[in-house]
């Protein structure tokens, strides 16, 4: 059975809005199950922008130092192509799902430096010209109550304290045309995480660094209804730095709610109005991309450890929800609210 027409992408070009998600390589790529046909025609239908969920980081395009392997990116590249849609690469610099071989004692630390500055130009080579957007960096800042900005990692540790501007810098450079990202977790609602980012990246813009936009994943995992006007707030602050806003990585858990099936997916759907008319309130809120779109394919499962975990608009069987419903009653009327164009 199809969704309803008009599909979300529809929807969201009206109102000059990208509408997203992250993809799976197997389920998009691959034809030999009936299940994968379904996946690619809901992902060519619905959405306007995708992200791989995990075919372009670092561990996965990079075999052997100095081997770069494009094959499973470039086929995604070409779905999105096909499709009239624009990829987010994700990610350049990331503390996790780094190569293997990047990860022995063997390599000293300005060789382990080397390897991420090629990364950066190997991508921007390649993609710079079909990328849309680009999450330069992602999760770079430590979680309170840790102390210190940054969070310890191969990165900070192989390239120095100013290592994530440095990273735009040379990612403008080899890509001009992207939209270059800065990407993290925690920093929707204005949490203390928040402050931490708005000042570093206040910092950044202040420095003449190429930044373009701030990804806030906003994986919500405890079943509370968020307070609207403080993200609108939130995402205000960052919109006034001159920064596009994006929503790179929703989804809503369910496993930590009460009571029946039914109520829980009318809370979930209940959370999913909330964030997103909170950021349609936002004039540089630009990009909704959500973890996946169906509860079949969702890293959820296995990252909260509940194998019920349903985070996602669409059922296993790609079945719209409630969360379904609400998005497209909210996209329907984005238009009339602000005109992004
Ligand atoms: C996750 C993928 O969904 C999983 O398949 C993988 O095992 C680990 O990474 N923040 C990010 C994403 O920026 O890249 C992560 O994706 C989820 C959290």
């Amino acid at each position: 059975m199809s969704l309803a027409t008009p599909h979300l992408r529809e929807l969201a070009d009206r109102s000059g809005l990208l509408i997203g998600t992250c993809v799976s390589a197997n389920p998009l790529l691959k034809s030999d199950a009936s299940v994968y046909q379904q996946y690619q025609r809901v992902a060519a239908e619905q959405f306007n922008i995708l992200t791989a969920e995990n075919a372009m980081k670092f561990a996965l395009v990079a075999p052997a130092p100095d081997v770069y392997d494009w094959t499973v990116a470039d086929a995604i590249f070409e779905f999105a192509r096909k499709h009239h849609q624009k990829v987010r690469y994700h990610t350049g610099l990331w503390y996790m799902q780094t190569p293997a071989w990047l990860n022995t004692q063997a390599m000293s630390l300005s060789q382990i430096a080397q390897t991420g500055w090629a990364f950066i130009e190997q991508t921007g080579r390649r993609y710079g010209e079909t990328m849309y957007c680009w999450d330069v960096v992602n999760e770079a800042l430590n979680d309170p109550p840790d102390a210190g900005l940054w969070r310890d990692c191969i990165w900070l540790q192989a390239l120095g304290p100013d290592y994530v501007a440095q990273a735009f810098k040379l990612a403008h450079k080899v890509a001009p045309k992207a939209l270059l990202v800065y990407n993290d977790y925690k920093t929707t609602f204005g949490e203390v995480k928040a402050d931490r980012q708005y000042d570093m990246v206040r910092g950044l813009v202040d420095r003449g660094v190429p930044l373009h936009a701030v990804g806030f994943q906003t994986h919500l995992y405890d079943g509370q209804i968020p307070d609207g006007n403080a993200i609108t707030a939130n995402l205000s602050r960052f919109a006034q730095l001159g920064l596009d806003i994006h929503i790179t990585e929703l989804d809503v858990a369910i496993g930590k709610m009460e009571g029946t099936l039914e109520k829980r997916l009318e809370r979930q759907a209940r959370i999913y109005q909330v964030v997103l008319e909170a950021c349609l309130r936002v004039p540089r809120f630009k990009v909704l991309q959500t973890w996946g779109f169906t509860d079949r394919y969702s890293w959820l499962p296995r990252f909260l450890k509940y194998p019920d975990e349903a985070g996602l608009y669409l059922d296993a069987d790609f079945q719209p929800k409630p969360a379904y419903r609400a998005i497209h009653k909210l996209l329907s009327k984005a238009g009339a609210t602000v005109d992004r164009r």
